[in-house]
Parts: structure tokens; sequence; C-alpha cells
């Protein structure tokens, strides 16, 4: 039997920079890439130390990197504050006029914040905070729709030291309780509600009711978002808007030791209690700039559209720390891409002149299910590079991106990360990196990406095996939150000496990274370790299906039998016929192992929040049993309850 994962689908497509790309990005060449990339890993520290002078310290660092495995302290001895970095940096030319956010709510309503105001405001509510009790080291928890006053509180608390823990302003009361009790903080940020898809959404009563019976948190502040008629309560509760009118803008950001924490992101693990993910101030910031100004390839007059929510790292990292480190225009948008109808993306970007988009495969999928007529309803040439992150993108919507949305002139930068490395390690770099359709090509400077087998030892290329990085890097976790042996146990456990991301994947003959799912997800068929994110892609590959999950489940001959879950394009319909087709068009693929035995339609599949499939809840469905374990993250319950069994039949 096979120990590592096989890999059967060959990707032949390649897109080369265009000359006139190149021309103008930081790199310009593969070649220029290849040679940096080598000098990095030979001291990696060297590059970092490089990367770190382009922000403001406050004090110098004695050291770039001390190691005692699995912690790091990065730049120790230095001082930094987060907040310095990302306004009063940009203060002092011409960047002050410039904008910072612009802001666009989901009714319709629009704001622009420049570096001078986001700044004061910054100032302000930092202000308001202390005035309410925070002190440097406490955590505060923010939860908040997505509007300019959520990036003011982060960055509020990063100034005065205090730990920004943001939950998602789309997760239940539940969840706010767990991370408030886990992170123990007594201050919360919220509004009174946001939007979302043409509904109010009552965030203040979620926090009500998160911290009945809490005698822990002693203040809620609150911004008035929707004029939404609420409970205040006596002694507890406060309006931002009359506690800034309290205090003034004059607030000096407070010099901060490198390894000060400055946010817990919780993430969930597949069982258990979610994990805080614990970030701390220089290496995290030293990470995020850094890639951000390489991978989005940054320029002055650029406007950036990162659509993530502040709610997930790929808010915290590349809508607020990255870009606004490198004095970026950002837009920030508060709600659905549908509504009102499926072109809001594309209507904003005309609207704005957004340049650079970044977004995920889950939503793209979803454009391509609702039809190429929303797209082309407008001018998107204003765009000139475009990003995804969040799961492997399949060639099809690879593709279906760069057509569509790119006008085939943009490059496409698939960036792989986690919450855990806080920043972007895997992507091509747009101008010098080939590009492939469903891979996120090769590692950033200074990182040390390897795949390898059960016993640690790097497979050739072509193998499947777990993916690990073997060298520290300044945007790594520094711990789970209260758990060091749980982060010890999680990510140094599996692979001695190599931080191991639970992502398994293989590299091509070019050495590029191809990301095949979570390690937890692989099949087993008849003894062949099969990745889910080909077979997906592969079935996706055909007209009638947009979007499909694949899981195992026990089959007393080959070990693991294929269920294949698929919703399909509109203007298809299920059948029997349909469902066969599929099977065949995967046996075609990738070859007649990885032929589903089951295809079941689907009229949605079972998301994170974010986007991500729950495989683990198809696997429960797919072997008839009862669904079990954490589901809090679930986007939409009613979708469980209707993923009968239907085969098209
Ligand atoms: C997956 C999101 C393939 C992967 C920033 C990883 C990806 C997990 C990619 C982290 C990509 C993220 N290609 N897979 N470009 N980006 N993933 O913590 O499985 O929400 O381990 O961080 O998403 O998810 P997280």
């Amino acid at each position: 039997m096979s120990e590592n994962i096989e890999s059967h689908l060959e990707e032949k497509r390649i897109f080369k920079p265009s000359a006139a790309f190149s021309k103008k990005s930081a790199l310009g060449s593969f070649k220029a890439y290849k040679k940096l990339h080598a000098k990095s890993l030979k001291n990696p520290e060297k590059f970092w130390a490089g990367e770190a002078s382009h922000l403001l310290w406050r004090r110098k660092w004695k050291k770039v990197l001390r190691w005692k495995l699995p912690f790091s302290r990065w730049f120790d001895g230095g001082q930094i504050n987060a907040s310095e970095n990302c306004l009063d940096r940009h203060l002092d030319g011409p960047r002050r006029n410039k904008a910072a956010i612009i802001w666009e709510g989901e009714p319709g309503e629009r704001r622009t914040l420049t570096y001078q105001q986001l700044h004061r405001q910054t100032c302000v509510f930092a202000n308001v905070l202390k005035r309410n009790g925070v002190k440097k080291g406490d955590r505060v928890l923010i939860y908040m729709p997505l509007v300019p006053e959520a990036v003011i509180a982060m960055l509020a608390c990063a100034r005065i030291g205090a730990v920004h823990t943001v939950v998602f302003g789309g997760f239940s009361s539940e969840s706010i309780k767990d991370r408030l009790a886990d992170s123990g903080a007594k201050v919360v940020v919220t509004a009174d509600a946001g939007y979302r898809r043409g509904q109010v959404v009552p965030l203040k009563q979620n926090v009500d009711h998160a911290i009945e019976g809490n005698t822990a948190v002693h203040r809620v502040i609150v911004h008035r978002r929707a004029n939404l008629d609420i409970h205040m309560r006596d002694g507890r509760d406060v309006w931002w808007h009359q506690e800034a009118d309290a205090v003034d803008a004059n607030c000096p950001p407070v010099p901060l030791d490198s390894e000060h924490p400055l946010f817990i992101l919780y993430t969930s693990g597949s069982t258990g209690k979610p994990k805080g993910i614990l970030h701390t101030t220089g290496g995290y910031l030293v990470g995020t700039a850094s890639t951000t100004r390489y991978i989005f390839d940054l320029r002055e007059e650029d406007i950036y559209w990162c659509t993530a929510d502040v709610g997930w790292i790929t808010g915290h990292s590349y809508l607020v720390y990255g870009p606004l480190a490198n004095g970026a225009t950002c837009v920030l948008y508060e709600g659905a891409p549908n509504w009102p109808e499926p072109d809001r993306f594309w209507k904003i970007i005309a609207e704005l002149g957004v340049t650079i988009l970044y977004t995920a495969p889950t939503a793209i999928r979803a454009f391509m299910k609702w039809g190429d007529e929303w797209p082309k309803k407008h001018d998107l040439s204003s765009l000139r590079l475009l990003g995804s992150v969040g799961e492997p993108i399949n060639p099809e919507a690879w593709m279906w991106y760069h057509k569509l949305i790119g006008g085939g002139r943009c490059p496409i930068v698939d960036t792989w990360w986690q919450t855990e490395t806080g920043a972007i390690l895997i992507s091509p770099l747009p101008g010098a990196t080939p590009l492939k359709p469903g891979t996120a090509t090769l590692p950033f400077f200074g990182i040390d990406a390897a795949i390898v087998d059960d016993k640690g030892r790097e497979v050739p290329h072509g193998e499947g095996g777990k993916l690990v990085i073997r060298k520290p890097w300044p945007s790594m976790l520094r711990t789970i939150h209260g758990d060091k042996a749980r982060y010890k146990k999680q990510y140094w456990s599996e692979v001695k000496g190599s931080y191991f991301t639970g992502d398994g994947a293989r590299r091509d003959k070019d050495g590029y990274f191809w990301i095949v799912g979570r390690i937890d997800d692989v099949l087993n068929v008849a003894g062949h370790r099969l990745g889910t994110a080909e077979v997906e892609s592969a079935l996706v590959g055909h007209p009638s299906v947009a979007e499909a999950a694949v899981v195992g489940k026990p089959d007393e001959i080959k070990g693991q039998g294929v269920v294949a879950f698929v919703t399909l394009r509109e203007g298809h319909a299920a059948s029997p016929e349909l469902a066969d087709q599929l099977r065949r068009h995967v046996g075609q693929a990738i070859g007649p192992i990885a032929k589903p035995d089951e295809v079941r339609f689907a009229e949605a599949l079972p998301k994170t929040r974010s986007g991500k499939i729950m495989r683990r809840l198809l696997k429960q469905i797919a072997s008839g049993g009862q669904i079990s374990g954490d589901t809090t993250t679930l986007e939409d319950f009613s979708v469980l309850a209707r993923l009968g069994n239907n085969t098209g039949e």
C-alpha cells in the first residue's frame, strides 16, 4: 500500500508574465525571484531584517530571531507600534490626504477616510478605550459589521497596546460567549446592527445574549450603524459617538516590545473548542507589510480591494495591517456579493476603478454559477491584478476568473497561507512567476516549504505528502492562547523539527506546490491515497458542475468509497444520466480509481462562514450517520436539512 498521496491530474496550461507587467513590477523576472529566494533561504534573518527596515521602529531590535523550537521571538529588544506604522508614518507627505479607506455600505452609502482622518478617529477611539478602563495588555472583543469603525477599533487597540480579538459579525451569541471566556476580554466593541442581504442583523442583541450572567464584561461600546432601537444597559453600555465627544484627539502611540501581543484570532479546529491563535506585533507587521508589497505589487495609485471580512485572518493581514502599513487605498464593502443583484462586486469595481482584487474561490464559483452576464455588464478594465485565497482554486474557476474578470490580461496570485502563518507563505510574484491554473506556485522569500512523508523525509517531485515549513518566519503564530501544550501538539509533533500545516500537497516537475486538501480529508481508495481537491477539480471541469465536494465513506472492499456532492450550474438539471456522465468524466480526467461510487446532487454545500466546505459534515451524511461535533461555524443550517439522498432519480 502506498503511504503517500497520489496525484493524477496534470495541468499543462502555463501563463508567462507579460513584458508590460514585468517591466513595472518589483521583481521583473523569474530569474530574479529564484536568485533572491535562494539567497533568502541561506540567511532568512538577513532577508527579514532588510524587510523590517522599511518600518518605523521606536527602538531597534537587538537580535532578529531567538529560536527555541517551537517558540520564536522576532526582532527581540525592538520596540514598535502597529497603529503608528499604519497611520502616523504617512502623515508627513502627500499620503496625508490620500484615501485610506473607501467604504460602501450594503444599502449603498459611501464614505471616504483619508489617512489624516483615519488617524484622527483612531486617536479619538483609543482615548475612548482608555476612558473606559482599557489598559495595555487587556483583551478587547470586537464584534462589528464591516464598517470603518471596525478598522478604527482594531487600530485603536494596537495604538495603546490592547489586544484585539475580532469575532466575525456573522457568528452567533454562542461563539461570542466561548471567545469571551477564552480570551478573558472585559470590554466589547459592537454596533447596534449590520446589514446583510437586505436584512438587519442585530449585533448588539447577540452581544447581550452572550454576556448574560457574565460579570467579567464591564463595558460594551456601541457604534450606531443602523439606527436600530436597542436596549442599553445602564452602567455597562455606552454609545461610541457620545464617548467620542468626551475625549480629545491627542493620543500618542505607545512604543511596544516587538513580541507584545497584537491580537488573538479564533479559528475552528476540526473538533473541540476553537483555537485562539496568538500573533505579536513586530514580526507580524514585517511579514504582512513585506508580502503585501511584493505579492500585490502595490503602487501609490492603486485602488486595492480585499473582499474578506475583518473577522478573518485575511481581513486582519490584507485589509488592515499589510495594506495600511504600505499606505494603500483600500476598498471596504459591508454586504453580500449578490445584493441587490449578483453584479454588486463588478459595479463597485467599475465605479471605484479598483485595480487589485483579492477574493476567495468560493465567491468565484458562486459568480460562475450566477452566470457570465453579470460581470459582462460592467467595465472591469481598471483591474490589473487578481488574487485568490482560502481554498485550492480549481483550474476551471481560475480560467473563468482570468478571462471574465481579468480580461485575460491580469496575473492571478493564488496565495496559500493560514490563520496560523499570519502572512502569505506560498504565492506567485506577479510579473516574475509563470502561472499555472490551480497552483499557489512557489514559496515567498525566507520561507522553507517542503513536502514530506510520514517519517518526515522529503518526497520526490510528483509525489504527494504533508506540507511543512522547516524554518521559522516572522509572522508565525507564537502559541495558542492559554494552551502551549495544544500548540506543540497541533503544529510541532507530527513532523520532527518542522511546522506541520495540516495540508496535503505535491510538487510538480517545476517544483510548484499543489495543495490537495486537508490531510484529514484525504481519501484512501483501495490503498491509493487521493487528495479531495483533485477529484473536486475534475468534477468542476465538467460544464454542468458549479461546485463539488468529495468525501470518503466506509467500503468493505476498497476501504473507502468516493462520494461526490455536486451543485449544478444554472440551466442544468439533476438526472441519473448526468450522475453517470460525471462518474465517467472523473474516470477520464484522473483515472478509474477516483471514479465516485455515488454522485449526489445538492442545492448547496455546507460551508463555514468563511466559505470553506465542511467535509466533516458531508462525511457523516455520506455514511448515513448523525451529524455530531462542532457546527457553530456553519453558515446556513437549512443546507444540512436539504442534503438528502438525491441521486437525480
Ligand atoms: C486552505 C486562510 C489552497 C488550506 C488564509 C489552509 C488554501 C487553510 C489556499 C487555512 C490556497 C488557504 N490554496 N488551499 N491558495 N489558501 N488554503 O486559516 O487548507 O482560514 O491550511 O486561512 O485554507 O485557512 P485559514
